[in-house]
């Protein structure tokens, strides 16, 4: 992957609600993004919808993600999907360490050997981070750069640099509240200079960063071309195939 073409991932989560649905969605997905573009689009459907939407998009330039992966490889772990079975499924991004599953109990550390296994099984690792909310003294970029320090007790710069970050403030999330094309630019210069305090200067500035939190049709260009991050991470907007497609247009 081109680190200067931006990559947008369509995050369906748990949606749609039937398979036949799932399929429309990925097939009408497929058709927006026939022929290639100057960003890379990749969609993350359940994982029970990922080999029926892997038929519909395989004639298209969009590549599949999971939402997920387990963090053992076989064995007695009753509702788990492991990396293997993904990569079976041609899966080649997997986000990691979104605040859903944060929320539901996944670690620091659970990211971290998630990530690994990723990075072992040659997927790419979108590696989620970002504050529940933000306060006037500040706080908020201690807790980003724990969050990044975490990371970077497990990885080298050769694996860091395969990885892609995804910086999704959890109170622009679903919530139509989107940060703002400063408030975007000032986290991308903060990340990276966490980056380089803990690898170097190239390594931090070839790690690619994507925005995600209420990325609409209406603010993507904005976000894109101020915020200086290299995609987005689109949730809602990424079930409906003309926003979806306008998001991908904006930072093409
Ligand atoms: P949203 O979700 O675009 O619906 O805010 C983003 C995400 O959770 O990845």
């Amino acid at each position: 992957m081109k680190k200067t073409v931006p990559l947008v991932v369509g995050n369906w989560k748990l949606n749609p609600v039937t398979m036949s649905d799932a399929s429309d969605l990925a097939q009408a997905t497929a058709r927006k993004h026939r022929k290639t573009s100057d960003a890379y689009v990749a969609i993350a459907p359940p994982a029970t919808y990922l080999a029926e939407a892997g038929k519909k998009i395989c004639k298209s330039t969009v590549s599949l993600a999971a939402q997920d992966v387990s963090v053992n490889n076989m064995g007695a772990h009753t509702g788990e999907v492991s990396i293997m079975q993904l990569r079976d499924l041609g899966v080649e991004f997997v986000i990691i360490g979104h605040s859903e599953r944060r929320a539901a109990g996944e670690t620091n550390e659970e990211v971290q050997k998630k990530t690994l296994i990723a990075l072992k099984h040659r997927l790419v690792p979108i590696v989620c981070i970002g504050e529940r909310e933000r306060d006037d003294q500040g706080n908020f970029f201690t807790f980003i750069e724990k969050q990044l320090r975490s990371l970077g007790k497990v990885l080298t710069s050769a694996q860091i640099k395969k990885a892609v970050i995804a910086y999704e403030p959890i109170w622009a999330i679903g919530t139509g509240d989107t940060a703002t094309a400063d408030d975007v630019k000032e986290m991308q210069l903060f990340i990276e200079s966490v980056l380089t305090k803990i690898y170097d200067r190239p390594t931090a500035k070839s790690v690619r960063l994507l925005y995600g939190g209420s990325v609409k049709p209406g603010n993507a260009a904005i976000l894109h071309t101020e915020g200086g991050m290299k995609g987005f991470l689109v949730g809602g907007a990424s079930l409906k195939v003309d926003d979806f497609a306008a998001i991908v247009k904006a930072v093409s």
